[in-house]
């Protein structure tokens, strides 16, 4: 084989499909109604954008490499011991920081079928092969994934519950899928929508990390929290994994304005319940709409909803472009395997009245 000229990347590389956002913009419309990223419906916490603002005249300065007010204020919210907690630019970084630090050439990432897609990315970009194993009904099967579980295997990733599915697996069945794996295979539980849960069967993963050393959990601030655009996610280990990524991380991977913003919307517990509320009257609601039209949603219990379309005139790909006519974005799900369907996230009140009658008038177009 001829040796290539230019610098060649690391294997793998090449292979990752770049990871496609949601629209934000949509021509001839100068406010489109944005339902395609999981954002918030609500926006920020009014004290996390005081706290933002009054960051401005410190800007020249380093943040605090170590988080150290904000995992303390983390450790006291949630019970947990702060050393046991790192953060990072938005959960992407933790995700990345995790494969890089635990997975590499001949090595295999399990995730579920139609898990988060930066998953496979971030295994393809440290040189491991991703492996999608076959879910049931749209939601993981914990006895597929033990049966995919090999020697090469080094890490799990659940999204719990899972975007784009909203599905998502009790905690018997988590403990079960803990249970059936080897030691030296670090289960990382991606729990970005566990705030907007409210089954009894359910648990983030904390409960799972504090009894085991092979388990991760992984939160954000950029869903309920309503501060996607600051980039902050952390994330709860056994003590022996936060050490590993404290040396693999950059030295100030989380901005000021993240940290001084994250602080205070932990503190507004009335915004992050005020959140709570809004979901819990709109997504069922949307997703009962979206069933009453015949597009059997799946019973998602995150921010979105995930109706899905039949072939012909009402094909998904029509249902996307009926709604951008009427300026609203959402996400087409090809990209995740499921042409068939697309992904809305639950806004305001009005908007989604609006998205459930425009669809209501192309089911019936
Ligand atoms: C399951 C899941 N994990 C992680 C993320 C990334 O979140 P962050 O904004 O914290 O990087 C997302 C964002 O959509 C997500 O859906």
């Amino acid at each position: 084989m001829t040796k290539p000229d230019g610098p060649v990347p690391g294997p793998g590389i090449l292979d990752i499909a770049p990871y496609v956002g949601g629209d934000a913009k949509l021509e001839g419309f100068e406010k489109p109604i944005r339902l395609a990223s999981n954002e918030s419906a609500l926006g920020p916490s009014p004290k996390a954008v005081a706290a933002f603002r009054a960051l401005a005249g410190e800007i020249h300065r380093y943040p605090d490499g170590s988080a150290d007010e904000l995992r303390r204020a983390l450790g006291a919210h949630y019970h947990l011991d702060p050393a046991q907690i790192v953060c990072g630019a938005g959960s992407d970084e933790l995700i990345a920081l995790l494969q890089r630090a635990y997975a590499g050439p001949d090595t295999e990432v399990l995730y579920s079928r139609h898990g988060f897609l930066m998953y496979p990315i971030g295994a393809l970009a440290v040189g491991a092969t991703p492996v999608a194993v076959p879910e049931h009904d749209l939601t993981a099967d914990v006895d597929a994934i033990l049966a995919r579980v090999t020697p090469r295997t080094r890490i799990v990733f659940i999204a719990n519950p899972n975007n784009p599915t909203g599905t998502y697996l009790s905690s018997n069945e988590m403990a079960r899928l803990h249970d059936g794996l080897p030691r030296d295979v670090l289960l990382v539980i991606d729990a970005a929508y566990a705030e907007f849960v409210n089954r009894n069967d359910y648990e983030p993963g904390i409960k799972l990390v504090d009894k085991a050393d092979n388990v991760v959990m992984l939160r954000t601030f950029s869903k309920i929290f309503a501060l996607a655009g600051l980039r902050l996610g952390w994330g709860y280990f056994p003590l022996p994994v936060a050490e590993v990524l404290n040396r693999v991380r950059g030295p100030f991977n989380v901005s000021a304005a993240a940290l001084a913003a994250g602080l205070a919307a932990l503190e507004d517990t009335e915004s992050l319940e005020k959140a709570r509320a809004h979901n819990d009257r709109w997504q069922p609601w949307l997703n009962d709409r979206m069933a009453a039209l015949g597009l059997h949603p799946t019973p998602s219990v995150g921010n979105f909803v995930l109706p899905g379309f039949p072939e012909g005139k009402h094909n998904a790909d029509a249902a996307f472009r009926f709604l951008q006519g009427k300026g609203i974005l959402t996400r087409k799900m090809g990209g995740y395997g499921l042409p068939d369907r697309i992904r809305i996230t639950i806004g305001t009140g009005a908007e989604n009245e609006k998205v459930a009658a425009a669809l209501a008038e192309f089911m019936a177009s």
